[in-house]
């Protein structure tokens, strides 16, 4: 019996695939799959052996859990059947800036619905996901939105209401780290180094610095002091930042685009 059916089978469903069959959470078989006209379903099945299915009726019928991953302008474009073929069904959307209440006039007889922001690194399995449902989870539909969101990554469940800023700093944070990584890069040409030493240099003190944040009990601003001597050279640098005020300017980043969401999920 097929368990998890996606609606979709672009970058994001075949990262959760991927994810779910890594982790050994589900057989190909109990995966199953549509897409639309570019032939990304087909080529899905071809490299994992999950069933793809030509219609809704067919991939449907034996799911409990569907996940919504289509382009959200394709979210009015479904076949109309797809509220009853849902009908009892566990529905959880990654669908960007798609409300619980807009997936509701879709889903109307779900069991439940899911809403959820997850963010790129997710396609290598390294990605934080937002997520809030429409009603609280029953134990085992808890277990199953942890299996299918832990294929990307960690998770973290949130009101519906703070999605908009889950976006603006997890969902639209990649991109801030990609900047500030090319920033560095540029930075250190300017310094001295060739192009190609520098982004290298840059990406792996991203990298090991993420990593040491994540493994570590203490928090950003103790490991800054203990990597911070007094009038050292990080003190140098971390004073021009202060001087031209990074902290106010990726607080301005992120309530930019906080403002961008709310207004792009606005009718929906
Ligand atoms: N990429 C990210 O990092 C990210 C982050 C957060 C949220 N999201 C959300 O994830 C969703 C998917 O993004 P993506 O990057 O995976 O997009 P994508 O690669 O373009 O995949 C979209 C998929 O939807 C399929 N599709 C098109 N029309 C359909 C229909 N009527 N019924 C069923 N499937 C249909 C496409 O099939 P064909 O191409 O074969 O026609 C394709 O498989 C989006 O809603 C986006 O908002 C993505």
């Amino acid at each position: 019996m097929t368990k998890i059916a996606f609606l979709g089978a672009g970058r994001m469903a075949s990262a959760m695939v991927d994810g779910l069959l890594a982790h050994k959470a589900a057989l190909p078989s109990e995966l199953a799959c549509i897409g639309g006209e570019n032939g990304t379903a087909r080529l899905l099945g071809e490299r994992t052996g999950i069933v793809v299915h030509a219609s809704l009726p067919a991939l449907l019928q034996d799911a409990g859990t569907v996940v919504l991953a289509c382009k959200p302008q394709q979210l009015s474009s479904l076949d109309p059947r797809v509220a009853e073929l849902t009908a009892g069904k566990l529905v959880l959307s990654i669908l960007a800036g798609k409300r619980l209440a807009r997936l509701g006039q879709t889903f109307s007889q779900a069991r439940n619905l899911v809403r959820t922001m997850p963010n790129t690194p997710g396609r290598i399995g390294a990605g934080i996901t937002g997520w809030s449902a429409q009603s609280p989870l029953s134990p085992s539909d808890r277990d199953i939105v942890n299996t299918i969101l832990g294929s990307l990554g960690k998770m973290v469940e949130v009101d519906e209401a703070q999605l908009d800023a889950v976006t603006a700093l997890s969902g639209s944070g990649p991109a801030y780290v990609f900047e500030f990584a090319a920033a560095l890069r540029d930075a250190g040409e300017a310094a001295g180094l060739s192009r190609a030493a520098s982004y290298q240099l840059a990406v792996e003190t991203i990298l090991g610095s993420a990593k040491l944040m994540a493994q570590s009990n203490a928090g950003a601003e103790e490991l800054l002091n203990q990597v911070t001597s007094p009038n050292g050279t990080t003190f140098a640098g971390l004073k021009r930042m202060e001087a031209r005020d990074f902290r106010g300017m990726v607080k301005e980043t992120v309530l930019a685009a906080k403002t961008r969401s709310e207004e792009l999920s606005q009718d929906s």
